[in-house]
């Protein structure tokens, strides 16, 4: 029997656009504030190898280019006293909560990134994004997924353990700010029947929890 959710998830995934980028960076220093450099999101949008998605609350717009914060506000109220240089117009553009990033590479799909903004965690944001790279990498025949995690990052093993990713061996002082270990993670074969039941499944618990939403992949 088909099962019927009346409820509607206010957060929907769709792959990353250009115009995210400068959020989807805000994103990625709230999830990862000890991380620097930050990944080079404008550039990945041209990795034939790489696939972003992001997840945005639906309905809810903030202007772009977004307001600068901090030293870059004050270089810009700089800037804009040359007369030569006009103001930008701003356009409304969904506001990105979280954002999943991957890399294709012979028959394995790479987690690189997995991260939700602070105020948004805990609201089943992180498992959509993870389900959908799921499915885009099941979509792209990749055989299996594996990804890196702090040993210390418990609540990101506990999500990667509901979706069947087993630990696969340590990476010895693998984060350069702390020289922490990473555990590798890893799926079972994507293709096999038991696995995308199971993956079919928590989707539709996921759906009887947080509600209906929509995901659009690259
Ligand atoms: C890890 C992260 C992506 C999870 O996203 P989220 O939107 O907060 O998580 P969700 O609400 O979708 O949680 C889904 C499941 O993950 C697990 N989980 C997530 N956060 C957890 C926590 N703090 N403690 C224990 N379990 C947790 C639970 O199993 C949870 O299922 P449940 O709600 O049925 O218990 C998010 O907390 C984050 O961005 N953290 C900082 C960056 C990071 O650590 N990224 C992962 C790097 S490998």
């Amino acid at each position: 029997m088909k099962h019927v959710v009346s409820k509607v998830m206010p957060f929907a995934v769709r792959p990353m656009a250009l115009l995210d980028v400068p959020q989807v960076g805000q994103v990625d220093r709230e999830a990862f504030p000890t991380m620097w450099p930050p990944p080079p999101f404008k550039r990945e949008l041209d990795n034939e190898l790489a696939g972003y998605l992001v997840a945005f609350e639906r309905g809810v717009t903030v202007p772009y280019p977004p307001r600068p914060e901090g030293m870059s506000r004050w270089l810009a109220r700089l800037r804009r006293r040359s007369p030569s240089e006009a103001p930008l117009e701003a356009e409304a553009v969904d506001f990105i909560v979280g954002y999943a990033g991957l890399w294709f590479a012979w028959d394995e799909a790479h987690l690189t990134g997995l991260g939700v903004r602070t105020a948004y965690q805990r609201r089943g944001i992180g498992e959509l994004l993870l389900a959908a790279s799921l499915d885009l990498a099941t979509r792209k025949n990749s055989r299996y997924m594996v990804l890196e995690t702090r040993v210390s990052n418990l609540g990101a093993q506990a999500l990667y353990e509901k979706y069947g990713f087993n630990r696969n061996g340590v990476r010895r002082s693998y984060y350069t700010d702390n020289g922490e270990d990473a555990l590798v993670m890893i799926t079972e074969a994507l293709s096999l029947p038991g696995y995308q039941e199971r993956l079919q499944g928590l989707k539709q618990a996921h759906e009887e929890k947080w509600g209906t939403t929509e995901i659009v992949l690259p």
